[in-house]
């Protein structure tokens, strides 16, 4: 799959987006452009040609691209999100509008909460054509904003340039930091000059994180044991609108929040739970049908293209663009309800 000036032949089992979406007219018609910090479709796409396995398979370099490259990544949008160009996108964070109390007060299925949004600053690059000063100059920005929080928000930044290997192991095994090396990132420019401008952020109690510099310039987080939903999303909310009076976050009216990968469009959000179904995972179609309903993904344990560990998945919300943070977080929380529900029911027979 080397990259190369003309059309590419994609294999027939290729199901991304990107070899569905990108007809020889649309190559012909994109191949020369650039937008201003020098993205071509070239890079647009070299993710989904190195790894034939993506689903998607596209990034953007920056605001323009979503709109330099529109032939291509609008097609893709609307594919996966069910957002047309005609739409435009709202916004809800205020925590007050949700309605999700704990599917799981007796602590059986819902092993933890989490809810991340992604944001990019403003008027700079995303990370896939981002320079190595513009990138130190986010970590910059981002560490001083993350150090002027306080109360339950207060913690450190940890870069991770020159931390112990014990220490990054042990986080990304409990779940609360990036893996290095992921060939999807690696293809689309994401990993460049690794490790150098990325970090991480948390609290003492780590339920409240923020990535630096990793898919997206930051991925805000929160995240606890149990299924208390409505908690997770208010430490969350609290702490973007904090961020936010520090750091102007790239925001367009019709795609929302703009992040490197289209499928973050929008809220950015991906509410999650690590839920134990072991009788659902032995009726995996049934499985299925229930997160179709919902609009939702089942993921392994170990993050994005991980396997299942003893029944244990992440179910998370799809969509993330045309609906607000709200519904986002009430698809996940609805589709667990009834997840919870049947895995009950087969549990007796
Ligand atoms: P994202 O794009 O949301 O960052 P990943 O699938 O790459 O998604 O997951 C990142 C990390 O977050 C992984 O270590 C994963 O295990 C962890 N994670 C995701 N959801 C939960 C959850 N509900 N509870 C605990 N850890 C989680
Ligand atoms: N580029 C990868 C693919 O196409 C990931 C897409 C969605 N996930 C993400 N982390 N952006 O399969």
């Amino acid at each position: 799959m080397a990259i190369s000036n003309s059309y590419p032949n994609f294999p027939s089992d290729c199901k991304s987006l990107l070899s569905k979406h990108l007809t020889k007219e649309i190559y012909e018609e994109l191949k020369n452009k650039k937008t201003s910090s020098g993205f071509t479709l070239e890079a647009a796409i070299a993710s989904g040609l190195e790894n034939y396995d993506s689903g998607i398979g596209v990034y953007a370099g920056d605001l323009e691209s979503y709109d330099t490259f529109a032939a291509l990544f609008d097609p893709i949008i609307e594919e996966y999100h069910g957002f047309c160009k005609s739409d435009s996108h709202v916004s809800n964070l205020n925590a007050k509008d949700l309605n999700a109390p704990n599917p799981d007060v007796e602590n059986k299925y819902i092993v933890s909460t989490r809810i991340r949004v992604g944001r990019n600053i403003a008027n700079l690059p995303l990370g896939p054509a981002i320079t190595k000063d513009q990138r130190d100059e986010v970590e910059k920005q981002a560490s001083q904003a993350l150090n002027s929080l306080d109360g339950n928000l207060k913690g450190t930044y940890y870069p991770l340039d020159g931390m112990n290997e014990e220490v990054s192991q042990k986080l990304i095994e409990d779940h609360f930091l990036f893996k290095a090396g992921d060939r999807f990132l690696e293809a689309a420019g994401l990993n460049r000059n690794w490790p150098k401008g990325r970090g991480i952020y948390h609290n003492d109690e780590k339920t409240f994180l923020v990535w630096v510099n990793e898919e997206d310039q930051l991925r805000i987080i929160s995240m606890q044991q149990g299924g208390d939903i409505k908690e997770v999303f208010q430490r969350l909310t609290s702490a973007i609108s904090k961020i936010e009076e520090k750091i102007k976050f790239s925001y367009s009216k019709h795609l929302g929040y703009i992040t490197s990968c289209p499928t973050n469009l929008g809220t950015a959000l991906r509410a999650s739970v690590h839920i134990k179904v072991p009788n659902l995972a032995q009726n995996y179609a049934h499985f299925e049908e229930i997160t179709n309903k919902h609009h939702l993904q089942i993921r392994g344990i170990n993050g994005e293209h991980s396997e299942s560990v003893g029944g244990v998945y992440d179910i998370s919300n799809k969509r993330r663009l045309g609906v607000t943070e709200i519904q986002c977080v009430q698809d996940m929380y609805d589709g667990v309800v009834e997840l919870i529900k049947v895995e009950k029911e087969l549990a007796l027979g």
